[in-house]
C-alpha cells in the first residue's frame, strides 16, 4: 500500500464531501437549510416549500410552488401491484422494514430509473418518491389496525392527505384537525435534512455507484432505522414509558446510563455534531407544550421527559460530555398526541428526511462525485499455505 492511511472510525473527523445544502454549527446549535434558519422555516414555511428549497436550492415562487404541489398531488397513487407485495408482509412487520422494501421495489416499477446517469433525468422519480412515500407509509398502520387502506385524496394538502390516509375510516366522516396538520408540517420541516448524517451518507455512498435513486433512498431508510439514529425516537418513548412504569425514578435511569457496563444509553440525548442544544429539540420541546395544550392531551411522559432533561443537564457525566437532548427526545411525544403509534415514529422521520436525502443524492450526482471506496489497515493473518480438508 502506498502513502499513509489514517483510520477515522465513524468518520468523526472526516469530511466526505462539499455541500451547499445544509449548514450546521455544533458549538452554537445553528441549523440552516440553503441559508435559511431552521427557526424561520419551521415557523413560516410549508414542508413542500422546504422540500423544494432543499432539492432545487431556492424557495419556490408562487407559480413554481403551485406546479410542484400539483405534480406531487397527481402522483400520490401507487401501482396496485405494490399492494400485492405489501400483502405478503406479516401484520406485525415493522413499518420501517416494509417501507425500505417497498421503496426498493419502486425501482422494479420504474426501470427507466436504472439508466439515468444524469441527475436531470430523475425529476419524475423525485416527484414519485415525494408523492408516494406517505401513501405507502400509511399501509402498515392500517393493516395493524385491521382497517382497509385509504387512497390518497388529491383535494388535500400534503400533511392533511397523509393524516387522512392514516386515520380516515369508511364508516364515518373524518376531518383533519388544522392543529394536527400544522404540527405535522413543523415536525417534517425539522427533520428534512441534516448534512452528512449516517442515513444521508448511506444514500450518497449507494448513489455514488450510480445505483438508481429508489435503491439509494431505500438504503437510507434502512440506515435511519437503527436505534442510534432515527430509530431513537421510538426508543425514547419506550424508555420514558419504562421510567414511568418504574415509578418515575429518572435518577435511576441517569445512573444506569452513566454505568458503561449497563449497556443502557439515554435515548434522545447526545449528538455527533451538536455540543450544545440541538436547535430542533428546542423548537420541538416548545411545540410539544403548545400542541398538547391545544389538543387537550395530558401525557404523563412529557413530565418525565422534562424531569429527565433537567436532571441530566445538571449531571457532571452529561455536562462534561456535552450531551444535550437531540431531535428525537421530544418528537415522539408530539407524534403520540397526533395519534401516531410508536412503531411509526421512525417512518415519520423518513417522510421528513426524504427531501434531504433526495437533495444530497442529486448534488452528489450533479457534481459527478467518484464512487465511494474507502481503504483499511489490514490486521489479519499473513500469507499461509492451504491445508487439504482431510488434513485439518
Ligand atoms: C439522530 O448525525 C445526525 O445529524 C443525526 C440526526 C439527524 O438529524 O440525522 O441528528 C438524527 O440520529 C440523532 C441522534 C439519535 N440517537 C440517540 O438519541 C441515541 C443516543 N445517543 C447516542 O447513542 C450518541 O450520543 C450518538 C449516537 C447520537 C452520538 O454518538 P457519538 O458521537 O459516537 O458519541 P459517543 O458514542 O462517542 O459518545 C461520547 C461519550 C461516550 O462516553 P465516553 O466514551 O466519553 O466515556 O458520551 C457517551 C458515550 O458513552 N454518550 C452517552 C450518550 N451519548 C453519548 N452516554 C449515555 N447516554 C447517551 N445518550
Amino acid at each position: 500500500q502506498t502513502g499513509y492511511i489514517t483510520i477515522d472510525n465513524g468518520y468523526k473527523n472526516t469530511g466526505a464531501t462539499k455541500s451547499a445544502i445544509t449548514f450546521l454549527d455544533g458549538e452554537k446549535g445553528i441549523l440552516h437549510y440553503r441559508g435559511y434558519s431552521i427557526e424561520d422555516l419551521a415557523e413560516k414555511a410549508t414542508f413542500l416549500e422546504v422540500a423544494y428549497l432543499l432539492i432545487y436550492g431556492e424557495l419556490p415562487t408562487a407559480q413554481q410552488y403551485a406546479d410542484f404541489e400539483y405534480e406531487i398531488r397527481t402522483h400520490t397513487l401507487v401501482n396496485e401491484d405494490m399492494r400485492k407485495i405489501f400483502e405478503g408482509f406479516p401484520v406485525n412487520a415493522h413499518p420501517m422494514g416494509v417501507l425500505s422494501s417497498l421503496v426498493s421495489a419502486m425501482s422494479a416499477f420504474y426501470p427507466d430509473s436504472f439508466d439515468s446517469t444524469a441527475p436531470e433525468d430523475t425529476e419524475l422519480h423525485i416527484i414519485r418518491l415525494l408523492a408516494k412515500l406517505p401513501t405507502i407509509a400509511t399501509w402498515s398502520f392500517k393493516k395493524s389496525q385491521g382497517h382497509p387502506v385509504n387512497y390518497p385524496n388529491n383535494n388535500l394538502d400534503y400533511c392533511s392527505n397523509f393524516l387522512n390516509m392514516m386515520f380516515a375510516l369508511p364508516v364515518e366522516n373524518y376531518e383533519v384537525d388544522p392543529v394536527v396538520s400544522q404540527a405535522l408540517n413543523k415536525l417534517l420541516i425539522l427533520h428534512a435534512d441534516h448534512e452528512q448524517n449516517c442515513s444521508t451518507s448511506t444514500v450518497r455512498l449507494v448513489g455514488s455507484s450510480q445505483a438508481n435513486i429508489y435503491s439509494s433512498i431505500s438504503a437510507g431508510i434502512s440506515a435511519l432505522w437503527g436505534p442510534l439514529h432515527g430509530g431513537a425516537n421510538q426508543e425514547v418513548i419506550e424508555m420514558l414509558e419504562a421510567i414511568r412504569a418504574d415509578g418515575g425514578d429518572t435518577q435511576k435511569y441517569i445512573d444506569m446510563a452513566k454505568d458503561k457496563s449497563s449497556g443502557f444509553r439515554l435515548f434522545g440525548f447526545g449528538h455527533r455534531v451538536y455540543k450544545n442544544f440541538d436547535p430542533r429539540a428546542r423548537i420541538i420541546k416548545k411545540a410539544a407544550d403548545d400542541v398538547l395544550t391545544k389538543l387537550g392531551v395530558n401525557d404523563p411522559v412529557l413530565d418525565i421527559a422534562r424531569q429527565l432533561e433537567e436532571a441530566a443537564l445538571k449531571d457532571e457525566y452529561f455536562v462534561s460530555r456535552k450531551l444535550y437532548p437531540n431531535v428525537d427526545f421530544y418528537s415522539g411525544i408530539i407524534y403520540r398526541a397526533l395519534g401516531i403509534p410508536t412503531n411509526m415514529f421512525t417512518v415519520m422521520f423518513a417522510i421528513g428526511r426524504l427531501p434531504g436525502w433526495i437533495a444530497q443524492w442529486k448534488e452528489m450526482r450533479a457534481n459527478k462525485e467518484p464512487i465511494g471506496r474507502p481503504r483499511q489497515i489490514y490486521t489479519g493473518a499473513t500469507l499461509r499455505e492451504f491445508v487439504a480438508l482431510e488434513n485439518r
